[in-house]
């Protein structure tokens, strides 16, 4: 079996951010996502092709490299993002006639693929999808199952879906999906869509079924996904750990501070991760907080937020549900009742 991990796409819900990074290089508890989809994928493959889009693929080679952090052998396969379907028509060559499972690039789960591939090879399945029930699924591909769990309908993104089972974005599939994606035509979109491929599987009689995921389940697609992402990565895996230096500060529960990482007279509360290098001076730090590495906090107070490296947030009284990138500033100048901003396209600031 081989892998198709798809980190491409232009990330339009997570702009500004995305301009300057794949939305999949997006990191939770200081970790990119696609990191965590690797070690999904490594588990039952090493040969893995990742997709990449012209704009961002460079960032995500220079992440993934040559796949050694994970064990795997890597190649690269360029996309022009129109649709998943058309991505797999795009790695036709790397694939071949294997089977694959194919993995989209900013999707979380907490449950291991493991046991879906098992169900996929002893069943000798056509494809096997994962389900799972949410409360709007008009963002997801909507599925409707029989009454003894056989799939029945598949559609993209209803305005009246017809069940609230999404689909998640990992799917196992066998040569045959490649007959399906010859006779699908694009959506209203412009895209080529797996879903309309998969119901086309259906048409053409092959065997497709589905399993509901009793995990959490994540696509990390918009700011606040990218939050929640975060507070389960780190409420799951954060254990305490202190290698930075400490002074008249005090630490309570799971706090991961990194090495060169300095607290000065403030309190931190897990879980949270500190990057290398961090500064964190007179501040508190809640529960659920990413700092990435060489970012400095200072006078401030901060909950539930991920900062990414680099960044500076001076006197700010209390910062909480924030999404805030590279290199950025975060400063509240108190003398004055003056905003002075310099913000790129498409940020959002609420004050
Ligand atoms: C894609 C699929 C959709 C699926 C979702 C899962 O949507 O088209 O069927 O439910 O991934 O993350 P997109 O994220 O491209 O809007």
């Amino acid at each position: 079996m081989k892998a198709l991990v798809l980190s491409g796409g232009k990330g339009t819900r997570l702009r500004p951010l995305t301009f300057t990074i794949a939305k999949q290089l997006i990191p939770v508890a200081n970790r990119p996502i696609l990191g965590y989809v690797l070690d999904q994928v490594a588990r039952i493959t090493r040969d893995v092709g990742i997709i990449i889009a012209p704009e961002t693929g460079e960032y995500v080679k220079e992440y993934v490299m040559s796949g050694e952090e994970w064990g795997i052998n890597v190649t690269y396969i360029p996309q022009e993002p129109l649709g998943l379907a058309h991505a797999v028509k795009t790695a036709k060559e790397f694939l071949g006639d294997d089977s694959f499972i194919m993995y989209l690039g900013d999707n979380l789960l907490g449950d291991s693929i493991e046991k879906y591939a098992k169900k996929f090879k002893e069943e000798n399945l056509d494809a096997l999808i994962l389900l799972k029930e949410v409360e709007d699924p008009r963002a997801f591909g909507v599925v409707v199952l029989d009454e003894k769990g056989n799939v029945v309908k598949l559609i993209e993104k209803p305005k009246e879906p017809p069940s609230n089972l999404a689909l998640v974005g990992v799917y196992f599939f066998n040569k045959n999906i490649h007959k399906a994606i010859e006779r699908i035509k694009p959506s209203w979109r412009g895209e080529l869509e797996i879903t309309d491929a998969i119901q086309e599987l259906i048409n053409m009689g092959y065997k497709v079924k589905a399993e509901i995921l009793e995990s959490w389940w994540l696509d990390t697609g918009k700011k606040d996904d990218i939050l929640t992402a975060n507070a389960i990565i780190l409420d799951e895996f954060i254990r305490r750990d202190v290698k930075g230096e400490i002074e008249d500060s005090i630490l309570e529960g799971r706090v991961k501070i990194e090495e060169g990482a300095k607290i000065v007279n403030s309190k931190v509360r897990g879980p949270c991760i500190i990057g290398k290098n961090c500064i964190i001076e007179n501040s508190f730090i809640g529960p659920y907080t990413s700092i990435g590495n060489g970012s400095i906090i200072r006078n401030s107070s901060i909950e539930y937020c991920v900062i990414m490296e680099n960044s500076l947030v001076e006197d700010v009284n209390r910062l909480e549900e924030s999404l805030i990138g590279r290199n950025a500033k975060v400063v509240m100048k108190h003398s004055k009742n003056t905003l002075k901003l310099n913000i790129g396209d498409y940020s959002i600031i609420e004050i």
